[in-house]
């Protein structure tokens, strides 16, 4: 059966690096960089030229180009323009065409070696150029991809790489690419006998708590004019102790590469898991005649998983939620252009509420997402593609589709296959032809692309839904789709059914697909914006009304109430979802849109509304309240969080809502008067008073057997006096690359913030640093995030702070008309 109503058809349409070299590249905490003389950073002297190049003289003309260094995301310098052809996608900023172009020499001495340029990724239609010899095209702008440029190259002379950048063809996107060389480029110098990019996979066939086996598969490349024999050494470390080798010696024929096969055993091996992300390295090293021709690590970890048809997901035997999000690649105001710290930011947010699962939507992430993720425990859906053949945008990838898909996809599988962290690889979300016979053979197609590279992970694709729901009455069909061969859900390219939305469904899932395992890939939707309220908030509102109608009923200036009050016509409040996800053993996990706002699909409203409100944490990284529902459930962490702010016009009747956990009991206080002890009943996930408003202090108290858990206290702010300035980190790194997140709030001479506080604060700053980014959360601020000022938005405002190379002092200045002037330091060390 064709599908009568959709509940939301289509709208608009590594490892941690090798750490040879610890001092120089630690750009945070948490993970350095692979940086060697085996692959070494080439960010840095590029110069950029935003148009098309005239003619050959263009090159040379250097006033025409503007130095920078890499990643690079020029669409993010551009001014929100409600004509902007990437339209309300992409967030009104500016596509366009440019071009990359840097001089570089490389030793006389190493006119042996194999030289290889590499691009994480670069948004889009990428064309490059060495020495004026072309070395190909990659039009998709996620995807990884490496040129060998030996023959090309003037040892000992100035080579010039050129690059160029199409992003002009819009709109091709649904959410904010951005445009540019954004994520990290590399050289890559080996001996011509080498590990080839990608060239090795490890997998744990069998993993028990006594012992693991760990095989490894080395792909060899010898571009040599002769035969070579030589040995495979690998050997297995953990917390940089050797615990395992193995070697194995081979005779590769010249021009060609070789695979070779390695098993080693691990006796009592640490397992990864969410909560534990215990992490082994593999050293491939390729010896000849005992010297060391090559060298490549990769880190790994050990661990056994299953989708269970009646528990869920289990990990190392033990059953485990998956407790995930959503998040698009932008970082902000940064942009696209891939910043370690900041990703890193986001994700210590993430975990901080209890998520312990990134889908990465809708397109392969950086490699430094993933490094992340493996180091910090997030298991993650790594998703492919938004589209196939159907294209939901003109000028989309499925333009490309019949030539570039399964390239890209086995590039994809290759590059991301050894991260302990991936445990499902996604096909696709909401492709438009998952109905039909079409979708269920590309599906399989997909299916056996990634089995062919990888069938140690589950295929899934998220779709909307998989099963037939009546959008308007939310009258559920049960046809038999499920089973249904002419649909991607029925057509066994699935190994695990992927629901975006539609859960009203999810308790009928074992009904409808009783052979095959649960995930929802895509949930909830609602809608809000950080620090505002509406009352009541006991009313759901269905913003807009339907997906395709032009929604009319919003707010004047585009803002929607904090309390989980609004969602989308095909989503769900936050809770609705999470208790039934909760309820039930064989529902593995959901992963919500989203955990952050993202630039782009600013659902329900357009211009001026420029970013996403459908965050859990707005576009500045500052939690929204529902953030601490799902953390007084989805953590052991005490948590007790009263809202809204406690400044309202006398005798408004307010509704306080109080998230809460680790305790029995609530009361709260309203300048010292009880109003009354309340407890959550049955699925509760919230409490609530109503309460007629009266200028002071309201106060919570927690107990649990009769005892204070935790106290809050919301006070009526007076008039706005000063600037506060906190740091997520007062000391970071001379890398060029490191942040500091500074969040500057708005308060009265008391230190209260004022709840509604839009003063324009400007920013000055002293010492080796700079200011790369400012941001606020409201979707509809048009200031530059590029800019030195930025209004404050219900009372905070975000500045990101970049080390330069020099250590020393940074100081931070912030001033506002009428208000005392704050700083900050922040040492670079
Ligand atoms: C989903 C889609 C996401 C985003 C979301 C907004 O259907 O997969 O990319 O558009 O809706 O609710």
């Amino acid at each position: 059966m064709i599908n009568l109503f959709l509940i939301k058809p289509l709208k608009g349409f590594w490892i941690i690096g090798l750490i040879l070299f610890l001092g120089a590249c630690t750009s945070s905490t948490i993970v350095q960089k692979e940086s060697n003389s085996r692959k070494q950073s080439f960010n840095q002297n590029w110069d950029f030229y935003l148009s098309d190049l005239k003619d050959e003289d263009s090159i040379s003309d250097q006033t025409q180009w503007k130095s920078l260094d890499l990643p690079h995301d020029w669409s993010i310098e551009t001014a929100f323009d409600k004509q902007s052809p990437v339209g309300h996608g992409g967030g009104y900023l500016t596509g366009g065409l440019g071009w990359y172009k840097k001089d570089f020499t490389v030793d006389k001495q190493d006119s042996s070696k194999r030289i290889s340029i590499h691009f994480d990724g670069v948004y889009c239609n990428s064309e490059v150029w060495i020495n004026g010899h072309y070395l190909g095209k990659r039009p998709n702008g996620y995807i990884g991809f490496e040129y060998d440029i030996t023959p090309y190259l003037n040892f000992g002379q100035t080579n010039q790489i050129l690059v160029k950048v199409d992003n002009s063809n819009q709109p091709n996107s649904r959410w904010y690419s951005g445009s540019g060389i954004y994520r990290n480029v590399w050289l890559k110098k080996t001996e011509k006998l080498y590990v080839v990019n990608w060239g090795t996979f490890i997998t744990t066939p069998k993993v028990s708590k006594d012992q693991a086996t760990v095989n490894v598969v080395t792909t060899i490349g010898n571009d040599n004019n002769e035969e070579k024999t030589a040995v495979l050494r690998t050997r297995v470390l953990k917390d940089g102790q050797e615990i395992t080798q193995s070697e194995k010696e081979f005779l590769i024929s010249s021009k060609a590469n070789q695979e070779l096969e390695q098993q080693l055993e691990i006796n009592t091996p640490e397992l990864w898991s969410d909560v534990s992300p215990e992490l082994y390295t593999a050293i491939s090293e390729i010896l000849i005649e005992g010297n060391l021709i090559d060298q490549k690590k990769t880190n790994f970890g050990i661990r056994n998983f299953r989708f269970d048809l009646d528990k869920g997901f289990i990990l190392n035997g033990v059953q485990t939620k998956i407790k995930g999000v959503c998040l698009h690649h932008d970082l902000g105001p940064l942009g696209a252009a891939v910043n370690t710290r900041a990703i890193e930011r986001k994700l210590e947010i993430m975990k901080e509420m209890g998520v312990n699962g990134i889908r990465t939507a809708h397109n392969p992430p950086s490699p430094e997402l993933l490094d992340l993720c493996d180091q910090m425990g997030f298991i993650v859906m790594d998703e492919a593609f938004d589209m196939w053949a159907h294209a939901k945008n003109p000028h989309d990838y499925a333009t490309v589709w019949e030539q570039w898909h399964k390239k890209d996809l086995e590039d994809q599988i290759l590059r991301d296959r050894n991260h302990p962290s991936v445990f499902m690889w996604s096909i696709g979300n909401e492709i438009p032809e998952q109905w039909s016979p079409e979708g269920a053979e590309i599906g399989r197609e997909l299916s056996a692309i990634v089995k062919g590279l990888d069938t140690t992970r589950v295929v899934t694709a998220g779709m909307n839904p998989p099963i037939h729901v009546n959008n308007d009455e939310v009258t559920i069909q049960f046809e038999d789709t499920a089973a249904e061969p002419n649909a991607l859900a029925g057509s066994g390219a699935l190994d695990l059914i992927g629901y975006n939305y539609a859960h009203q469904t999810y308790e009928d899932h074992q009904k409808n697909f009783p052979n095959t395992p649960f995930i929802a890939s895509e949930t909830t939707s609602g809608l809000q914006t950080r620090g505002f309220y509406e009352f009541p908030s006991d009313t759901t509102k269905i913003w807009p009304v339907r997906w395709d109608l032009v929604f009319t009923q919003g707010n004047e200036d585009n803002t929607v109430s904090a309390f989980d009050q609004v969602r989308t016509p095909w989503g769900s409040l936050h809770e609705e979802t999470w208790k039934i996800i909760k309820k039930h053993d064989f529902l593995s996990g959901m992963f919500v849109w989203t955990g952050f706002d993202y630039i782009g699909e600013p659902t329900p409203y357009q211009w001026p509304s420029r970013s996403s409100y459908f965050g859990i944490v707005d576009l500045a990284g500052f939690p929204k309240d529902v953030y601490y529902m799902y953390q007084s459930e989805w953590t052991d962490t005490p948590v007790l969080h009263v809202f809204p702010h406690w400044n309202w016009e006398e005798d408004t009747l307010v509704d306080l809502w109080v998230y809460y956990n680790n305790a029995d009991e609530v009361e709260l206080f309203l300048n010292g008067e009880s109003l009354g002890v309340k407890s959550k009943e049955g699925d509760d996930l919230h409490l609530m008073w109503r309460v007629p408003y009266e200028k002071g202090t309201l106060k919570a108290v927690s107990r649990k057997d009769g005892k204070v858990v935790l106290e809050r206290e919301v006070k009526t702010a007076g008039i706005a006096s000063e600037l506060s300035l906190t740091a997520d980190r007062s000391t970071i790194y001379a890398d060029g690359e490191d942040l500091s997140f500074i969040t500057v709030g708005v308060m009265d001479e008391n230190g209260v913030i004022v709840p509604r506080a839009a003063d324009q604060i400007s920013f000055t700053i002293d010492g080796p640093g700079k200011i790369v980014g400012v941001a606020n959360g409201d979707p509809t601020n048009h200031e530059s995030f590029k800019g030195q000022t930025h209004k404050a938005f219900n009372g905070k405002c975000l500045v990101v702070l970049q080390a330069g190379r020099e250590k020393g002092n940074m100081v931070l200045t912030a001033t506002a008309p009428g208000l005392k002037q704050s700083t900050i330091n922040i040492q670079i060390k």
